[in-house]
């Protein structure tokens, strides 16, 4: 198990620049299999995640050409309509070449995503939007077998927003006969990206970004170039370890609009920030203040950025309540946080942190990737050394994390 040691207190100082997004990155390699022709993926991040999604669609049959940062994918020779479970069990997103599967192919074998660390994370809305679309679905052996001549659209409400369900909808939608609506759709930046991507193949779709999405479906959809969209959680990640040590750092090649939430807490929490074009600077001065921070559904202030702001109230001035309102176990960053000496008490989906001057430096573990983010922030501002354990779990999210961070001063090793 590989392992980080971080010797704590050096503010961030620097540039760096931002990664594509991985949760835009693996919707976006599964449409891949929507068309016979090239789909060109470029600002792709050196993930373990993104190798394990682009060795699935190969097994299918797709053909991957890696160079770096992007990957050129040929779907004319896809025989193989499953994903196995020993793939499905280490990467949930796995679920998302089931729409694309049904809707090109008419048949698709999928294994159910297990669990995982931050809640059940059932897939039940995926099954029913392909159910509603004339799929028949039968699980077997722990496995989503899925089957259609040509599905139909349809019109599909959400009772829970559902980030890789309207994606996978959306996808199916895109070769489905007739029109399909999305209501109470996932508003995420990413599947924005999705749709600017689909509709660079051909795609008829309207109203990404809002909670209606409509899609009119087509014969074909052709090949096209597609540049994956900066990662928001990389580049909120780097600003809260900079707010919480009192650092001054510049981000490039990402995007303020799709943080703004995040800018706005860390704003509140004392830092100064500038946007320019697709940079964002932050400087900040003496403790943070605590901020509060609710999580819901895009725009609201995403789930993916509570460890991370958790870490962040550890040491700040005041007290602090972090409600976690989309899983129902994400709050595991808790124990360890205590480890180093945070003092925060939880209830149910509440956490409330009491900011305290320092952290002193400890070994802990990583048991999700944001829970790693955070433990990484924590040992930046601990003093004496921290050490996590697991962190395979941030290899899958963050690309080279100790590089980018020693870049800015981080006194940071792999073990
Ligand atoms: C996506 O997961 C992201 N992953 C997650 O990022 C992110 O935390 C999450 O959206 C919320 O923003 C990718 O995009 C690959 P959901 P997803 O379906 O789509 C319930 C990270 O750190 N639900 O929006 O799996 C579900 O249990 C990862 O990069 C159902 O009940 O999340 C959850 O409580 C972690 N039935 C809520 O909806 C379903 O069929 C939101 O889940 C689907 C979801």
């Amino acid at each position: 198990m590989q392992k980080l040691a971080i010797q704590g207190g050096n503010p961030l100082q620097g540039e760096v620049r931002i990664s594509g997004a991985k949760n835009a990155a693996l919707p976006i390699m599964c449409a891949s299999l929507l068309t016979a022709e090239t789909l060109r993926l470029t600002n792709l991040p050196d993930l373990h995640d993104v190798g394990t999604m682009r060795k699935l669609l190969q097994q299918m049959g797709i053909t991957a050409k890696s160079a770096t940062g992007e990957i050129t994918f040929k779907g004319d020779k896809v025989e193989n309509w499953e994903a196995p479970y020993d793939m499905v069990k280490t990467m949930r997103a796995a679920i998302l070449v089931l729409g694309p599967l049904v809707t090109r192919f008419g048949d698709a074998r999928v294994s159910l995503p297990g669990g995982c660390a931050i809640g059940s994370r059932p897939v039940d809305l995926h099954i029913k939007g392909l159910q509603a679309m004339g799929a028949e679905i039968s699980i077997e052996h722990g496995y989503i077998h899925a089957k259609a001549k040509r599905l139909k659209g349809a019109r599909i409400f959400f009772d829970i927003v559902s980030v890789t369900g309207t994606e996978n909808l959306m996808m199916s939608a895109a070769l489905a006969d007739g029109v399909t609506v999305l209501e109470n759709s996932a508003r995420e930046p990413e599947v924005v990206d999705l749709a600017n991507c689909l509709r660079a193949m051909g795609a008829k779709i309207s109203g990404d970004g809002t909670d209606a999405i409509t899609i009119t479906g087509v014969e074909k959809l052709h090949g096209a170039h597609h540049r994956i969209m900066p990662d928001r959680i990389e580049s909120g990640t780097f600003l809260v370890a900079a707010t919480a040590t009192g650092g001054s750092i510049t981000l490039r090649e990402t995007r303020a609009d799709i943080l703004e939430t995040v800018l706005e807490k860390l704003t509140e929490a004392g830092a100064k920030i500038k946007v320019s074009g697709d940079s964002i600077h932050l400087e900040m001065n003496g403790r943070p203040k605590a901020v509060n921070v609710r999580t819901a559904p895009h725009p609201a202030f995403p789930t993916d950025m509570q460890a991370q702001f958790m870490a962040l109230n550890c040491i700040a001035e005041g007290s602090a309540i972090v409600i976690e309102t989309i899983f129902e176990n994400r709050f595991m960053h808790v124990q360890e946080l205590r480890r180093l000496g945070a003092h925060i008490d939880v209830e149910g989906n509440t956490s409330v942190v009491r900011g305290v001057d320092h952290l002193e430096g400890a070994t802990v573990m990583a048991t999700d990737l944001r829970a790693s983010a955070c433990l990484v922030i924590a040992g930046l501002v601990a003093q004496g050394e921290t050490v996590i354990d697991r962190i395979y779990h941030l290899d899958r999210g963050y690309e080279h994390i100790e590089a980018k961070l020693s870049q800015l001063g981080a006194n940071i090793r792999r073990l």
